[in-house]
């Protein structure tokens, strides 16, 4: 067993409260052996926050409790500024958890300190931004990883063996949806998904959610052969309180393969019972609500008879190890790091590029206040 990777978080949100939980959760519940993991520094805006994060974890409870009696938070050090946890010596790792908005500058700062990084989804407000990270990444040798919780999940990797199989004949197309009701008309107008300065909008925030299974399904299937889509058409509609984008919608295109439609929605409640839908020759792949954390797939076998309105369906159940589900991003950080990698296998610079530059294309064909705005690249 290696020496647990030594994290530092920054912020002190709903995320990072998130994150920092699934640290405290004993790897061997979900059958890892191989990487341990410590929290060794906090920073926040406020040094209040930075402790009052550290003593909420330390009050953590049931399977989020067993990191307080193995070490975890042993020595752990709250700090009032972002600075100061990039520039622990006790740091190889910094989580960045705030705003999009930051999420360059913060990675950027942390990447010239010498720390390695993993970034919250949108990785960054454009490709701009992210080619610029992974610049200072391959420059100082440091690894660098967007945190697409999903990919990790156990489902991802059952759905693709299902799909990658050819159980269910040729890909013909593919549908994917995050939409939630958040009253945007009513709704404080200075929430992150909501202002503008914080790249509010529902493509920048919810987009990474379809795309991931966008990419997953369409982009990884081998009839594919890893070549990316062409954007066909986009729109979006905006929410003229702030200018941001109410839903986006765009259409992709895996030459030969198959198209894929994606959407994101601020105000209209998602079809519950499905997140994603993959039709196939022989049968349809549906994958469950909710689209960052599906815990099971139905398989729709198409009837015999194409006259017949029966389908043959069978769930299968994939559920998360004890915790929220972000250990397994944490894992893969520590495994890369241990063998000494600039970036995933399974979340790979090139499969957030693709991803990035979809969000810029929709950005740019839209009519939001983003519509025009530059990320922060070479500032
Ligand atoms: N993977 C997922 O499933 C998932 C889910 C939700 C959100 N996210 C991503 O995580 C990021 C944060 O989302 P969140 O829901 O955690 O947001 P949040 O609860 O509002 O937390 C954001 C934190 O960022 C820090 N911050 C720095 N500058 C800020 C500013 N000008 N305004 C507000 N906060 C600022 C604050 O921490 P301090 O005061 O401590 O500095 C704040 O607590 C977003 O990029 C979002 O896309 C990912």
């Amino acid at each position: 067993m290696s020496q647990p990777i030594r994290w530092g978080i920054i912020s002190t949100g709903y995320i990072s409260t998130s994150f920092a939980k699934d640290l405290l959760v004993d790897p061997a519940t979900r059958d890892v052996y191989d990487v341990k993991h410590k929290i060794t520094a906090v920073g926040s805006r406020s040094v209040e926050s930075a402790d009052k994060f550290i003593e909420g974890l330390k009050n953590s409870e049931g399977v989020h409790s067993w990191g307080l009696t193995s070490g975890v938070l042993d020595g752990v050090m709250g700090y009032g500024t972002y600075e100061e946890v990039f520039n622990d010596p006790n740091v190889d790792v910094v989580y960045i958890g705030t705003p999009h908005t930051f999420h360059h500058p913060n990675s950027k700062a942390a990447l010239l300190a010498g720390k390695h990084v993993l970034c919250e989804k949108p990785f960054t407000f454009d490709l701009e931004e992210l080619d610029e990270l992974i610049k200072i990444a391959k420059e100082k040798k440091l690894f660098l990883m967007e945190a697409v919780w999903t990919r990790f999940h156990p489902i991802a990797y059952a759905v693709q063996e299902e799909l990658f199989s050819g159980k269910l004949g040729k890909i013909k197309r593919f549908q994917a949806d995050f939409s939630m009701d958040m009253k945007p008309e009513t709704a404080d107008p200075k929430h992150r998904m909501l202002n503008p300065d914080l790249g509010g909008g529902s493509l920048l925030d919810m987009g990474p959610y379809p795309s991931v299974w966008a990419m997953l399904c369409m982009q990884h299937h081998p009839s594919n052969q890893n070549r990316p889509p062409k954007l066909l058409s986009s729109y979006q509609t905006v929410l003229k309180r702030t200018g941001v984008d109410l839903n986006s919608r765009w259409l992709l295109e895996w030459e030969g393969v198959g198209q894929g439609l994606l959407l994101t929605e601020m105000g209209v409640k998602g079809f519950g019972p499905m997140t994603a839908l993959v039709q196939c020759e022989e049968a349809d792949l549906a994958i469950h609500w909710p689209p960052y954390k599906p815990e099971s797939y139905t398989i729709h076998t198409h009837p015999q008879n194409r006259d017949s309105p029966e389908t043959q369906a069978v769930t299968h159940h994939v559920p998360i190890h004890p915790g929220i589900g972000m250990h397994y991003e944490a894992d893969e950080v520590a495994r890369c790091l241990l063998a000494g990698k600039l970036e995933s296998d399974r979340m790979p610079w090139e499969e957030s590029r693709i991803v990035q530059g979809w969000f810029d294309e929709v950005r740019k064909a839209g009519d939001t206040v983003h519509k025009d705005w530059k990320g922060h690249a070479g500032e």
